[in-house]
């Protein structure tokens, strides 16, 4: 089936099976390779990426179904800009082998947008081998303290 995609302010055309998981649309199909494949069932949260500024896992929902804009790890930064939160995650050394990270910016920039109380639970989806864990709290942390001072 033929299908559109709006990705990080661009749109796409392409023609994918029914269940071709949006995770590969992007990664195979359009060469955005932000989202990682990790778990691939919905259980490590590598592939997080935003629908219509929500996040979700990538790989647990199907390409044709999304009719909203779709935003990877990629459409963050503004130019050479980084995102508040990519920010944070460097000066906090909120990773370590970074495989986990594009997918923890995504959730991390949702709980800072959503303003949620618990941002261990929130974020609790989201796996890293690497055990980052304090940093990448301290990352968000570091943000929220920073929006609720402006
Ligand atoms: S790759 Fe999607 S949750 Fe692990
Ligand atoms: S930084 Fe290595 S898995 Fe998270």
């Amino acid at each position: 089936m033929d299908i559109s995609l709006e990705v990080n302010g661009a749109s796409e055309r392409l023609s994918v099976g029914p269940g071709v998981t949006l995770l590969d649309a992007l990664r195979e199909r359009l060469g955005i390779t932000g989202p990682k494949k990790g778990c691939d069932r919905g259980q490590c949260g590598a592939c997080t990426v935003h629908v219509g500024g929500r996040p979700v896992l990538a790989c647990l929902t199907l390409a044709a179904t999304v009719r909203q804009p779709v935003t990877t790890v990629e459409g963050l930064a503004e130019g050479d800009e980084l995102h508040p939160v990519q920010r944070a995650f460097v000066e906090r050394d909120a990773l370590q082998c970074g495989f986990c990270t594009p997918g923890q910016v995504m959730s991390a920039v949702a709980a800072v947008e959503q303003g949620v109380a618990d941002v261990r639970e929130f974020m609790s989806g989201n796996l890293c081998r690497c055990s980052a864990y304090p940093n990448i709290v301290a990352a968000v942390e570091q943000v929220r303290r920073a929006d609720a001072s402006v």
